[in-house]
């Protein structure tokens, strides 16, 4: 068996996602059964100063020699570097991800995507243009649990799936957590609101089960009708968005298939954190499939056909194990010992793609992480949402 091929990652901000990505990104592939590829994080560059990002390096375990930069711009220069992982905002990620492009190096970018469908286009396009290898970081996808979803979705478990239902909410009681109005979950200027960081899921949800599940040539754009509530602190940041979407499909495929995308920072979708309510369920004539909350890290499934057969099942994400003494977990909550977040599965598809000479993600495409872009674009539309033009812009470069 030839020796695994090692990816070298830079890591473009030091924020909280940027920590538990990294964090997982240093656990030996082998410990979920991937042989073939290893990532090494060899950089990461703060906005702020060298010094954030030396100590960014120094929480996440990274290795001695690895590069701290104080700015982006050094950060694409670095010859080592074979991919940048961008986790700034999602106002800055067509800056920061154009930025990386142009400078000849591969990115996995953060969800959501960018602002609109257009700086997502312009991004696609620069990829091609330069030959390189551009993802978003959807990392649910690339899940065995939602590999598992997809899987008895095409076998037709439960026949054709005529409807989906799918939230993610989160009760944050917003005017007491991010009371200056500054944080990035409500902030206009950095794209805030529940549609592009929390219904990007429940989106995510409706299309890896309604149109991804569909052959390539089938697959056709939803149409949509929202309504959003504008969270009154800031105006310009959505509250709660409601998206009801119709997929066309063959009258042999089942025909049109319905989904309702929820989201929320104001109401839970699991009060309490209590997990026993599914937040997405998959319906077809012959059963569903019900994924339990959090719908961007679920950890058990629920198969239940109408022949009276149950399958639930346990998704646990695997890592160094107990009396590993290692722990991840995002923004200050903490899994298990030993138990990974679960970013490591989207890590290696990047890494994979490289390898294979690939310049997409195979679970999401380019093409699909447009159109969803698009939908997002037409339900600000009819829910009156607009941010600032500085982050709406294909223009570049543009000083945030
Ligand atoms: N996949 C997931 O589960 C997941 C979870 C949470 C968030 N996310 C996504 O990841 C991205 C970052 O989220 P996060 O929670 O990590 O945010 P965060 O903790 O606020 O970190 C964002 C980082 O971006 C950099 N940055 C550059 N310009 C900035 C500006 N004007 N304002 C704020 N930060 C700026 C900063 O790092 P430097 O100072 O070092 O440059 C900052 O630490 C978002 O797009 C979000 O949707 C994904």
């Amino acid at each position: 068996m030839s020796s695994p091929k090692t990816i070298r990652w830079g890591i473009l901000a030091t924020g909280a996602i940027a920590v538990t990505f990294t964090k997982d990104l240093l656990v030996d592939p082998k410990t979920r059964g991937v042989a073939h590829v290893k990532h090494a994080v060899v950089a990461a560059a703060s906005s702020s100063s060298k010094s954030r990002a030396e100590q960014f390096l120094k929480d996440c375990g990274c290795p001695a020699d690895a590069q701290a930069y104080g700015s982006y711009d050094e950060l694409v220069k670095d010859p080592n570097i074979d991919i940048v992982y961008v986790a700034t905002p999602h106002s800055h990620h067509y800056q920061n991800a154009m930025l990386c492009l142009e400078a000849g190096k591969n990115v996995l970018c953060e969800k959501a995507f960018t602002v609109n469908a257009a700086q997502a286009k312009a991004l696609a396009d620069k990829a091609k243009e330069k030959d390189l290898f551009l993802m978003e970081a959807v990392w649910t996808r690339y899940f065995p649990l939602s590999i598992y979803v997809r899987d008895v979705i095409t076998s037709g478990r439960i026949g054709p799936v005529a409807r989906v239902l799918a939230d993610n909410s989160m009760a944050s009681n917003p005017e007491a957590t991010w009371s200056d109005g500054k944080h990035r979950m409500v902030n206009p200027d950095l794209a805030g609101g529940a549609l592009l960081d929390l219904g990007i899921y429940s989106l995510t949800w409706v299309f890896q089960t309604l149109y991804h599940t569909q052959p390539e040539n089938a697959r056709k754009p939803p149409a949509v009708l929202a309504v959003m509530k504008s969270y009154d602190a800031t105006k310009a940041a959505d509250e709660t968005t409601t998206i009801v979407l119709s997929f066309p499909r063959s009258a042999e495929a089942g025909g049109d298939a319905h989904a309702v995308a929820t989201t929320s920072l104001r109401v839970a979708t699991a009060p309490g954190g209590n997990g026993d309510t599914p937040g997405i369920r998959i319906q077809g004539p012959k059963g569903e499939i019900q994924v339990f909350p959090p719908a961007f890290r679920p950890t058990r499934t629920k198969l239940i056909l109408s022949d009276g057969t149950i399958e639930d099942k346990s998704w646990l994400q695997p890592g160094p194990g107990k009396g590993s003494g290692w722990y991840n977990g995002f923004a200050g909550g903490k899994n298990s010992e030993g138990e990974g977040h679960g970013m490591f599965w989207e890590a290696d598809e990047a890494a994979t793609a490289l390898v294979e000479g690939r310049k997409e993600g195979k679970y999401e495409g380019l093409a699909e992480s447009i159109l969803i872009m698009e939908v997002m674009d037409e339900v600000r539309k009819q829910g009156g949402l607009h941010y600032p033009e500085k982050i709406e812009t294909t223009q570049f470069p543009v000083q945030l």
